[in-house]
């Protein structure tokens, strides 16, 4: 072999070692941990068992101590299940630290998994980077983004100590009516499998047992964002937790790709929705639970309830709990009725009525996880790794939160090219209720479950107002209502939603609210050009506004980091969004659903470039 070739061959094989020892790892099977499950199955009392499939609110502890003498297998904060020493990175530390110290106490030393809504940051914590909420992330197109925010918020969670998020959220919303429309990336699930996967390896990484790997969650499994108008929350509220009303064909096309995907990125729990599907409530469905999720694809990991779902199940809450565990649950959220909880499901089983197969093979997937995740590696400390709170909303964080801003912006009309705004123009004028709140930046699951108006997160978020202060030049005024514009070069007027959560974000109409038109006609009137930016979590009926104001831009929820809206608003970052969700008319095509035929104001995939 000639001198050149042998170089040649060299340089292959150097390129072929380089990629294989580039390759991620796969993350190992769940259940390659059975024997040592096993092994610690065999020493577990039934209490002990029931205990670890039990997840009592921390706010609703009767007595700390249950967390050992009961054996918790895991203990969650709820939308604002705050510490009682306050809301700080320290108190949140000290509070999980308590807690797991507590249940490294009990019997068998099994540690605690602690369960946080992080949705788009660690959301919960005052002076955390709260990256714009999934239905700006899904505009971005960019999963590589959406798996760095998803790696810095699981950075962020693990400050705290916590190593559990119930997220990401790979709903498929088909009526944007939904309060919980915001939470999905998309109306498509092409778009939806793509960016849950991303999301997924950004918070577990490809090894569980990474210290910096937080425990991923999809949901809510399966069909939540397919409810039928009108049959939410029984009948009281228009979708949350209503009945999704369609065959198997499509329940699988439209709303079951997530989990194909986050399954195959190792996502090792997965919680089941509050709805129903043809009548049938999922938490209590063994077709769903156990027949596709676990036996057709193959899923090793637990199921963890929704938040008291299965009290939906049978009005006898016994009667309810054994028809959930046996369906499939796994391990139960659930706040007051823990004690209950737990005496019934001992009862059930010695009645026979709930096999103890079924709750070893519950307690099995618990503790294969846990094992997975180095929990039960007893020359790990499982307490807080506090070195990671120098990095706490860094500034490194929030410039990809920034990053994320910029991106997730839909550029929806822009005549006579008044965009981008000139940082020199003598004055701009802005007004809008959004225009300089932090917490309607945010929405909802933010600092507390449906959110905050004004600026509670007190440390490092910028309103967009105050950014476009810093960028500009010139002077910038400010008036909610829009008076006082005459005069100004500009007017930008930040309207749009104020934070929801859940069925509260439910909505018969989506028209936008009198004061945002009255801003605008304000800023009008001053016979100047009006920019117009939507801060909300959904398309919005724009109607008159349509024609009234110069330039649209789509902003969603774009969390802390308000920068990313002055970025784009100046030409500092030329806007690329495409938008995931159709965009109505009026409320009379509602719901669009997928590929919609409608004549729409805007069709997914829509976006203006400069
Ligand atoms: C809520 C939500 C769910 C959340 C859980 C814990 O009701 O439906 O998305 O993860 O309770 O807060």
């Amino acid at each position: 072999m000639t001198l050149p070739r042998v170089l040649l061959f060299g340089a292959i094989a150097g390129a072929f070692l380089s990629m294989q020892a580039a390759a991620p790892q796969k993350q190992k099977s769940l259940s390659s941990f059975d024997p040592q499950v096993k092994a610690l199955l065999a020493k577990m009392t039934l209490e002990e068992k029931v205990g670890q499939m039990t997840q009592p609110d921390q706010a609703s502890l009767k007595d700390v101590a249950d967390i050992e003498n009961l054996a918790l297998g895991s203990v969650l904060s709820g939308g604002g299940s705050d510490p009682k020493a306050g809301n700080s990175l320290e108190a949140w530390t000290n509070l999980y630290d308590g807690y797991q110290k507590r249940a490294l106490r009990s019997r068998l030393a099994i540690p605690l998994l602690y369960g946080v809504d992080a949705l788009h940051g660690h959301n919960n914590v005052i002076g955390a980077v709260v990256f714009p909420h999934n239905i700006g992330l899904g505009c971005t197109r960019n999963p590589a983004l959406v798996e760095k925010i998803a790696r810095i918020t699981a950075i962020e969670v693990r400050a705290t100590g916590i190593q559990w998020t119930f997220a990401p959220c790979v709903t498929v919303p088909q009526d944007i009516r939904w309060g919980r429309t915001y939470e999905g990336f998309s109306e498509d699930p092409k778009l939806v499998k793509t960016l849950g996967e991303a999301a997924t390896r950004g918070l577990q990484t490809a090894d569980l047992s990474d210290p910096l790997s937080v425990l991923a969650c999809a949901k809510h499994y399966v069909g939540d964002g397919g409810t039928t108008f009108g049959t939410g929350m029984g009948g009281k509220s228009p979708l949350d937790q209503g009945d999704m009303r369609v065959d198997e064909a499509t329940m699988r096309r439209l709303h079951l790709q997530g989990y194909v995907t986050t399954l195959a990125a190792g996502v090792a729990t997965v919680m089941p929705s509050y709805s129903s599907w043809n009548g049938v409530k999922v938490s209590g469905s063994k077709q769903l639970m156990t027949d596709i999720l676990k036996t057709e694809m193959g899923f090793e990991g637990f199921l963890i309830s929704d938040y008291n779902a299965i009290d939906q199940l049978d009005k006898d809450y016994k009667k309810a709990i054994g028809i959930s565990i046996n369906a499939g649950m796994d391990m139960v959220m659930v706040t007051d009725k823990y004690r209950e909880y737990i005496k019934g499901l001992k009862e059930l089983v010695q009645e026979g009525v709930v096999p103890m197969s079924r709750i070893d093979d519950a307690v099995t997937r618990i503790l294969r996880v846990k094992f997975a995740m180095g929990l039960m590696d007893k020359s790990r400390s499982q307490l807080a790794d506090r070195s990671l709170w120098k990095s706490f909303g860094s500034a490194e964080h929030r410039a990809v939160a920034r990053q994320a801003v910029r991106e997730s912006l839909v550029l929806l009309k822009n005549g006579k090219k008044t965009l981008p705004l000139k940082k020199s123009a003598p004055r701009i004028h802005v007004a809008g209720k959004n225009a300089d709140d932090i917490g309607n930046q945010n929405g909802g699951w933010t600092i507390d479950w449906q959110g905050i108006s004004g600026n509670a997160m007190t440390t490092g978020g910028t309103t967009i107002l105050a950014a476009l202060k810093g960028a500009a030049q010139g002077q910038v005024t400010y008036s909610k209502d829009g008076t006082g514009a005459a005069g100004a070069s500009i007017g930008v007027v930040v309207i749009g939603e104020k934070p929801y959560a859940e069925m509260q974000g439910d909505r018969k109409s989506l028209a936008l609210d009198a004061a945002d038109v009255a801003a605008i006609n304000n800023v009008k009137k001053a016979g100047i050009p009006v920019v117009v930016v939507l801060v909300s979590g959904r398309p919005m009926i724009l109607g008159d506004v349509l024609d009234q104001a110069d330039a649209i831009v789509a902003a969603w929820l774009p969390g802390t980091e308000g920068a990313g809206v002055s970025d784009v608003l100046f030409g500092d970052y030329k806007p690329t969004g495409k938008l995931g969700f159709s965009w109505p008319k009026s409320d009379a095509q509602l719901p669009l659903g997928t590929g919609n035929k409608a004549d729409v104001q805007y069709k997914i995939g829509y976006g203006l470039k400069y």
